[in-house]
């Protein structure tokens, strides 16, 4: 009998390079300084995974997390207790499979795809069938690796979670954001107004998205109350339940997706908890989620992508081994919208 591993080494037998490849490899949480090239071992393949051969990667916070092993929560959550379960970090994916495991079979050798990955800072990255959809063609390599996270954890809360209508008026916390950036744009395909909130250097940035309104936090309360929104969205800053409350309808609804500096252990956590248990007793609507890491969302974004209505918002690029200051830029602030990592250098990676 044929067991699941050799199984899918069978597969891979249309796998042309060596038996090392290039990869960023953390083996203790820590600083971006733990993060380390170095010349690994392929990865194998499950029997419900593809390997792909990575033409680019995306950052995002929860790398970072990942990274770091903080929150607290996040090595309860199963990513490893002392050191990364994976030690090859990077999730978001986009690139070619080369090999499929026996019960793949969305996917065939030769198949551009993007989503989420096992290890995606490296030439090649193991990744479920699940988590994987093809690539519009009209779409780059850069601009599909840098979406699946951010962008179905926005799509899944304005359109499962807040069941958002066109006309309404819409507030965007963290709008420069990785999730922001997505949000602030299929609101607007979805027929809202939007407002979006960020730091004075990346209003330009939030306008460029199409947001009707750009507001500084640094600069304006932006939760005085004087504008009330129907649905605010909240990916950034922290903001007491109290104050986001202020700017909300009286039959308005808060999703709040996450937020930095909640502390070591539960990373902020309660706010959430405090929103859902508030919520049954008043007329408002406070609410969070996490977001579902499916193909069906994966793939409802992808339409969105290829119609052109929504782009992702590529700030700064990055080679493999410039991993460690792509995610030191994210942590300092310094990254716009979304950052990639240019694994392969070619032509169909960039924006068209
Ligand atoms: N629930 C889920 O399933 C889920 C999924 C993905 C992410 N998340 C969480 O959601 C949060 C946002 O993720 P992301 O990837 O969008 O992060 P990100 O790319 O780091 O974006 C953070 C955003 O917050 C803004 N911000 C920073 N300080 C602020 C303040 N004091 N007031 C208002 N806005 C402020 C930033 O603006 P400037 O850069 O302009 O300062 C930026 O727009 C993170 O905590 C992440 O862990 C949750």
């Amino acid at each position: 009998m044929t067991t699941t591993s050799e199984q899918a080494s069978a597969d891979m037998s249309e796998v042309p390079p060596s038996n090392t490849m290039r990869a960023i490899v953390q083996r203790a949480f820590g600083s971006a300084d733990t993060l380390q090239p170095t010349d690994i071992e392929m990865p194998r393949i499950e029997a419900d995974e593809v390997l792909v051969e990575v033409q680019a990667a995306g950052v995002d916070r929860g790398v970072w997390h990942l990274m770091m092993g903080m929150p607290y929560l996040v090595r309860l959550a199963g990513f490893g207790f002392t050191k990364p379960k994976t030690p090859t970090p990077g999730l978001d994916v986009a690139g070619r499979v080369v090999a499929v495991g026996s019960s793949v079979s969305r996917f065939e050798i030769g198949d551009d795809v993007f989503g989420i990955a096992r290890g995606s800072y490296a030439e090649y990255a193991p990744a479920k069938e699940s988590k994987l959809a093809h690539k519009p063609a009209n779409v780059s390599f850069e601009q599909a690796a840098v979406a699946a996270i951010s962008g179905i954890t926005a799509l899944q809360g304005l359109t499962d979670v807040a069941k958002l209508e066109p006309g309404r008026r819409v507030l965007v916390i963290g709008a420069s954001g990785g999730v922001g950036t997505f949000a602030v744009q299929l609101a607007k395909a979805l027929g809202a107004d939007v407002t979006g909130v960020a730091s004075g250097r990346k209003l330009e940035l939030v306008r460029s998205l199409g947001a009707d309104h750009a507001i500084d936090y640094a600069t304006t309360d932006y939760l005085d109350g004087a504008i009330k929104y129907d649905l605010i969205l909240d990916a950034g800053g922290l903001n007491p339940l109290r104050r986001l409350r202020k700017a909300l309808k009286n039959d308005g609804t808060l999703v709040i997706v996450g937020g930095e500096g909640g502390g070591r252990i539960t990373g902020g956590i309660g706010r959430q908890l405090r929103a859902v248990l508030v919520s049954p007793f008043i007329s408002q609507r406070l609410t969070m989620f996490i977001s579902t890491e499916s193909h069906t969302h994966i793939e409802r974004l992808a339409e969105y992508m290829a119609s052109g209505r929504v782009t992702s918002a590529i700030g700064r690029r990055y080679r493999l081994e410039e991993v460690p200051a792509a995610i030191a830029d994210l942590e300092a602030g310094n990254a716009s919208g979304k950052s990639v990592i240019l694994v392969r250098e070619s032509e169909g990676n960039h924006a068209k």
